[in-house]
């Protein structure tokens, strides 16, 4: 849980939220009946003003917006994942309509913005998409990686030497619309043009525009249609370049009845907005967090390696969609409540980001986290963000190149700033800074100028995440068992941990898992507790024979595979062997919640119980060991049979005591709490699935696809890269094509027809037709 609902103070008062309850209530602490978008606490931060509703409400209706609103991660993504029942033909519309005149000044115009990718219903856009998402490949981005550098650079010549500059303003608002234009292809000489109308869409579509506003966009958006289409007219001429438009109207000629002239046109004018404010105010929100923690902003200084997955940790935290839209095209449920058919839904990606149930310390900010990439700022599934590997190229670039060059900026003090008041699109519209041009480091070392750090296309590498720590202390807590105390080297606060979280531990090639066991409210340390295993897979043999203090190794995490629900009544906590070190945190945990809680301790030999003493000092009263070697032991049966009606059991140790227990509890099975370490289900049931074998005709080998692992599993196994997002058969982006053999087709990403017709499958969950080899164009 994060600061704010620990401290329970209201961010606008400053008091706390309960104390105060009786005289004035928290602004944030909001109603469905009271709930506004577009003033208020939601124009503040979003997140928080939506904590009420993940915590107690999670999918109301707003009778002030006419809109349900859904806050939780889970339910956010499940409405992202049906297309078939929550269709996005809304995604685009005016929240507040045009008035009549506004209409008229469009007509006058022409103005025909048709359905572009993003707000089609299937079959037309899975169809459209699949044929478009080429120039979004890797290999087809990297075209643009030399233009977006050199756009970059130009801008930042012009300030470096000034002191004081508005990053926005001189920079992150034009430097991606000329990278959008760049990447559509567009003339150089009609980039004037085009960058004078695409004004503010942000306002026209979001917004709540006055009848005036109206007009005046309206005459600019209408300009905009005009212009973009003679831009277009000029393009068929010679669509040779490596541009998204070239491509496409290369496309219209194979398959004009896909690629129509009014999707051409109204992607002309579409495909500039998608690319430019989305990574414009990206951009700007990421400066703006990194630079207001320090310590962060130096360590990716320090480490380019870090830059891509801290701006990926941007994007979670204050992204640049912070909500979007669907209609419910069938009665539906979402997260148990009844939706009617029609309804309008807002789903908010910034709620669901902050979302404590998906991400561990949603609210703090992270850039070692690794599972920020499953941040919903790109939305999800068949319709996600075909240029989110552009954005991210763009902005590592701009980081690397401002890192590089301007370390020492800060950010001018007590700036105020400000957000365009509107539902979806959030970033600042000023970001001031400002540093001593005399110690800028091309001053006195101009080869910087020439370096740059490899770009690598697509999310971020886990490789990169891992965080170096100090070994403070070792302490011997069991005969075989090592205490392992670490520390930041910096001394910088480290990440809260929750009872139940976990730290992959790096030593040498090994990375192992073990639980976090320290004091609650401790974060300066983590510690962890080591069993050597003789037998194991070398792992803890090694850490116990090589780690010293003052070593420095590399950790990942936290994260918590095994958390505490803390809303039962009642807890059994049941640990065998080192598996204390998660329950001893639990049992910390339970009895600061005031919660009733047994301890249940069993070893195979007391001189390797760890923590008794500490165990014994705070929850002396309501534990009970069992020491092997002493004769005693847990009567596993009789412990459950002698649970309490609404008794949850949590509990850790060795494989036997925990398939003992699923034995016993099968009929209560949700009453027992276990470990999962292995966090990614693939869906497939083994027992109904047969291995089969593919034929990579290109390099020439044969790969076994087992009967429990996906295609695209066993292709990234093998050393090949394929392409993914979803993994579940929806964006479409794994694709690839069979020369001989019968898929087994079980994606949505296709149609019924291409399943028949076609010679391509989804690797991420298509399979062989039984007994069928497929032969790969890989
Ligand atoms: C779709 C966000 C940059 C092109 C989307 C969607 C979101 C989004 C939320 C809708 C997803 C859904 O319905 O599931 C962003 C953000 C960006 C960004 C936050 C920057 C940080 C770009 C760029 C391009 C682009 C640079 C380049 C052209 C598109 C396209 C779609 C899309 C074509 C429609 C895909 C479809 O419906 O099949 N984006 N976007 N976006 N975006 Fe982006
Ligand atoms: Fe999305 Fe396969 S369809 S990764």
């Amino acid at each position: 849980s994060s600061a704010m609902a620990v401290g329970g103070g209201c961010p606008f008062t400053g008091s706390n939220a309960k104390a105060e309850a009786t005289k004035a209530k928290c602004p944030f602490d909001n109603t469905p009946a009271d709930f506004d978008m577009f003033e208020g606490p939601y124009q503040v931060d979003p997140a928080e003003a939506l904590r009420w509703s993940r915590d107690r409400e999670p999918v109301f209706y707003s009778p002030k917006l006419g809109y349900w609103i859904v806050s939780r991660y889970e339910d956010v993504k499940a409405v992202f994942r049906n297309n078939d029942v929550f269709s996005p033909s809304i995604a685009l519309e005016k929240m507040t309509p045009n008035s009549p005149e506004a209409n008229a000044v469009l007509e006058k115009y022409d103005y025909g913005m048709n359905r572009t990718l993003v707000n089609e219903d299937e079959p037309a856009h899975m169809e459209r998409r699949r044929v478009l998402l080429h120039s979004f490949l890797p290999e087809e981005l990297a075209h643009h990686e030399e233009m977006v550098r050199k756009v970059t650079r130009q801008y930042v010549d012009r300030f470096v030497d000034r002191g004081e500059v508005d990053l926005v303003e001189d920079m992150l608002w034009e430097v991606p619309l000329i990278i959008a234009l760049n990447f559509l292809g567009v003339p150089e000489e009609d980039m004037d043009r085009l960058r004078e109308y695409s004004i503010a869409h942000t306002v026209n579509t979001w917004g709540r525009p006055t009848l005036d506003e109206q007009i005046g966009v309206a005459e600019a958006v209408g300009k905009f249609w005009q212009f973009s289409g003679e831009v277009l007219e000029k393009m068929r001429k010679n669509p040779n370049g490596h541009g998204w438009m070239d491509y496409s109207i290369r496309k219209q000629k194979e398959l004009p009845e896909v690629v129509t002239d009014s999707y051409l046109h109204s992607m002309m004018m579409a495909g500039i907005v998608a690319a430019h404010e989305t990574t414009a105010n990206a951009s700007a929100n990421a400066f703006k967090l990194l630079l207001e923690n320090r310590a962060l902003w130096e360590s990716i200084c320090a480490n380019p390696a870090l830059i891509p997955n801290a701006i990926e940790e941007c994007l979670r935290f204050s992204g640049s969609f912070v909500a979007w839209r669907r209609r419910a095209i069938k009665p539906a449920v979402v997260g148990g409540v009844d939706i009617p058919e029609g309804a309008k839904l807002l789903i908010v990606m910034a709620s669901a980001n902050h979302d404590e149930r998906h991400f561990e310390n949603p609210d703090e900010l992270d850039i070692y986290r690794d599972n920020t990439t499953d941040h919903l700022t790109f939305g999800y599934g068949s319709h996600q963000c075909l240029g989110k590997n552009l954005a991210r190229m763009e902005m590592r670039i701009f980081f690397e190149e401002l890192t590089k060059r301007l370390p020492h900026m800060e950010l001018v003090p007590n700036q105020k700033f400000e957000y365009l008041p509107n539902t979806s699109v959030r970033g600042p519209d000023n970001l001031w800074v400002r540093w001593d041009p005399s110690k800028n480091p091309e001053r006195t070392n101009p080869e910087i100028l020439g370096s740059r750090y490899p770009i690598k296309i697509g999310p971020p590498s886990k490789q990169d995440l891992s965080r170096e720590m100090r070994v403070e202390t070792l302490e011997r807590i069991g005969e075989n068992i090592l205490a392992v105390t670490l520390k930041d080297p910096n001394g910088n606060a480290l990440p809260r941990w929750n009872a139940g979280s976990h730290i992959d531990f790096e030593v040498g090639d090994f990375s192992r898992k073990y639980s976090l066991c320290g004091e609650a409210g401790d974060n300066s340390t983590l510690k962890v507790a080591i069993l050597r295993e003789d037998n194991g897979r070398g792992g803890s043999l090694h850490i116990h024979q090589t780690l010293r203090e003052g070593m420095s190794v590399r950790i990942r995490g936290p994260k918590n595979h095994f958390r505490l629900n803390e809303t039962h009544d009642d807890y059994v906590l049941i640990a065998g062997g080192i598996g204390i070190t998660p329950i001893i945190a639990m049992a910390d945990r339970l009895k600061s919640l005031g919660k009733p809680y047994q301890v249940h301790y069993a070893g195979r030999v007391r001189a390797n119980m760890a923590m008794v003493g500490r165990l014994m000092r705070d929850h002396g009263a309501v534990t009970s060991l069992y020491a092997g070697d002493e004769g005693q032991s847990l009567d596993l049966a009789a412990t459950v049979a002698g649970i309490g009606a609404q008794t949850h059991i949590y509990s850790c140790g060795p494989e036997s005591l925990l398939n003992a227990l699923q034995d016993l509890m099968e009929p209560i099975a949700d009453r027992l709490h276990i470990e999962h370490f292995s966090a990614v289900a693939t869906g497939l049931d083994p027992e109904n699935e047969t291995a089969f074998e593919v034929e990579l005709a290109d390099s020439e080998r044969t790969l076994t696809v087992a009967a429990n692992e996906t295609l695209l599993d066993a292709l990234e196994a093998a050393g090949i890269d394929i392409q993914s997002d979803c993994r579940e058969g929806l964006c479409g982006s794994c694709e690839v094509r069979v020369l001989d053999g019968e898929a087994d087709h079980r994606d949505k990403a296709m149609s019924a027809t291409e399943h028949a017709t076609s010679d391509r499958l989804m690797s991420c969950c298509s399979r062989a037709k039984k007994g069928s080899r497929l032969v790969l164009a890989l």
